[in-house]
């Protein structure tokens, strides 16, 4: 039944336009997909002009078939900006259980493995109804999928830090993607983020510091849930990678 009509959803709107071997149509008793298969380039340049069948604005995309058992109202409140792999992801959706969550993540194959673990999830636990991934630049895209104070919380974990000066412009922080967000966020929603280096910390915090809409939360000052949201940071494929242990550095504004 089920199969059925994520079918008949599925025949009007696909996930990946462009991937043509790829396709959502559940298979029972699916194993995990391996991230071995899933293996692609490191970076993406998100300066580039790419398409990605973004939509004309957010009421006019197909979230149904992120969301089979979405009821009408119901909306995005939490977006993982740059998901990777997706394992942050998927534990804040046990965390979220009433709430839609996407990760947007601008690798191809990333997504689709992404999409590929959820699907294989729902079929073997019938669990993770409540959240999916859109392949697309966050960068320059967020506005084609999420409406103006949606969102209670945004993370963006461990973004790719782009060393050299010249590359600055590629990294995700900046003033237009800030504002962009405490536009989207509803007041009061959060936005975190995570990262091992030390400068682009300074850069994403001075980046939500100067917006006028947006004020700091010390750690200090942080409670529950958000204390076990912190520590899920800490923990997601990015953070474990490597084997020395990493100096971390959050920071978490608030909307006004
Ligand atoms: C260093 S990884 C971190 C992945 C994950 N957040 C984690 O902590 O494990 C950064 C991720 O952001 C993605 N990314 C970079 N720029 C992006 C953009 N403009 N839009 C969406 N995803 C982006 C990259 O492809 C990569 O998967």
């Amino acid at each position: 039944m089920l199969n059925t009509s994520l079918n008949r959803t599925l025949s009007r709107c696909s996930l990946f336009p462009h991937h043509k071997n790829f396709t959502l149509i559940s298979k029972p008793n699916l194993s995990l997909p391996r991230s071995v298969k899933f293996k692609t380039r490191q970076h993406v340049n998100p300066l580039k002009n790419t398409d990605y069948g973004q939509p004309s604005s957010p009421s006019s995309y197909c979230w149904s078939k992120h969301f089979p058992h979405m009821k009408e109202d119901d909306r995005v409140s939490i977006l993982d900006i740059g998901c990777g792999h997706g394992k942050f992801l998927l534990e804040l959706s046990r965390m979220y259980p009433d709430h839609l969550l996407l990760g947007m993540e601008i690798r191809q194959k990333v997504a689709q493995f992404v999409d590929e673990s959820i699907q294989a999830r729902r079929d073997t636990e019938s669990k993770y109804f409540n959240v999916s991934v859109i392949w697309t630049n966050a960068m320059r895209y967020l506005r084609s999928y999420i409406s103006e104070q949606q969102l209670l919380k945004v993370f963006i974990n461990f973004p790719d830090p782009y060393f050299k000066r010249r590359q600055f412009k590629r990294r995700f922080v900046n003033q237009k993607t800030v504002s962009d967000i405490a536009d989207l966020l509803r007041k009061d929603g959060r936005i975190y983020t995570i990262t091992d280096v030390k400068d682009l910390h300074d850069w994403n915090h001075s980046f939500m510091a100067k917006n006028p809409y947006l004020e700091p939360v010390s750690e200090e000052d942080l409670q529950q849930p958000d204390l076990e949201i912190l520590s899920l940071m800490k923990q997601t494929d990015e953070a474990l990678k490597g084997e020395i242990e990493k100096e971390m550095f959050i920071s978490v504004f608030q909307k006004i």
